[in-house]
């Protein structure tokens, strides 16, 4: 058994998400007792009542929050060198509000966010929604080898099945010289039912060594959060 604290040091895993994360009360019975796979069907299409519908569906309403997202972005800034000559890319952005305070402290950067969302990019920030655009990220990436410093993705890629992840990881891998991803995972049972009663839209359920290993095989070389329900 490997654990977290071991991981940490042997592995490209960061912590940038989990504190807000935990911020968030979630009541996993009642979620799994409330229709359960009818939401499911409903959260999958990650359109209205995904984001701003009832909490049954999802978020319950995802408002930007000012100063949520500013430590991340600039954590993010800070680990990965990020300057206002550098390209970004955040693949799954949403409604792009982690895009716009990256861009808020370093206004010359370059932005790109995709999402398969047409209610998440509508609801963007009118300064960001001109560099984000619709597109299936289990589909090839329309940019060159390398073209972006960095690459994020957020809370999107358990949403894949595990054929899936082989080629859209092998196209987050191929777009940028640097990657930090986060994926929902578990370490224990109690994170697994928690995952299991919340998730909605999740299709692998892996623990942090199995997302690593299958990772490896796909090349991928960039860092890892994983975000745990506890
Ligand atoms: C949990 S949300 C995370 C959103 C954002 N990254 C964040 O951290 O706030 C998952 C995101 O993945 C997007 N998504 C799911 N499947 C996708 C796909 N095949 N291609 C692109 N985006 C996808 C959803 O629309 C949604 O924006």
């Amino acid at each position: 058994m490997i654990y977290q604290k071991d991981l940490f040091s042997m592995f490209k895993i960061l912590s940038f998400l989990q504190p807000n994360h935990n911020k968030t009360k979630r009541n996993y019975l009642e979620r799994m007792q409330n229709k359960k796979i009818h939401c499911m069907k409903v959260a999958k299409y990650y359109e209205k009542d995904y984001w701003d519908g009832d909490r049954k569906y999802g978020y319950g309403g995802y408002k930007y929050i000012p100063g949520r997202l500013t430590s991340v972005a600039k954590k993010i800034i800070k680990k990965f060198k990020i300057n206002n000559n550098s390209k970004i890319l955040d693949v799954g952005c949403g409604k792009g509000y982690l895009l716009y305070e990256i861009k808020k402290i370093l206004p010359k950067c370059e932005i790109h966010g995709l999402d398969i969302s047409n209610h998440a990019l509508k609801n963007s920030h009118k300064e960001v929604s001109k560099y984000l655009f619709l597109h299936d990220a289990k589909k090839k990436l329309p940019f060159k080898k390398n073209y972006f410093d960095l690459a994020l993705s957020f809370g999107v890629y358990h949403n894949f099945t595990l054929n899936e992840l082989e080629s859209s990881i092998k196209e987050f891998n191929r777009v940028a010289k640097k990657k930090y991803l986060m994926v929902e995972s578990y370490k224990n049972d109690t994170e697994l039912f928690n995952l299991q009663c919340w998730a909605l839209t999740c299709e692998s359920f892996l623990k942090p060594e199995e997302w690593i290993w299958l990772l490896k095989k796909l090349n991928y070389n960039g860092y890892y959060e994983f975000i745990y329900f506890k």
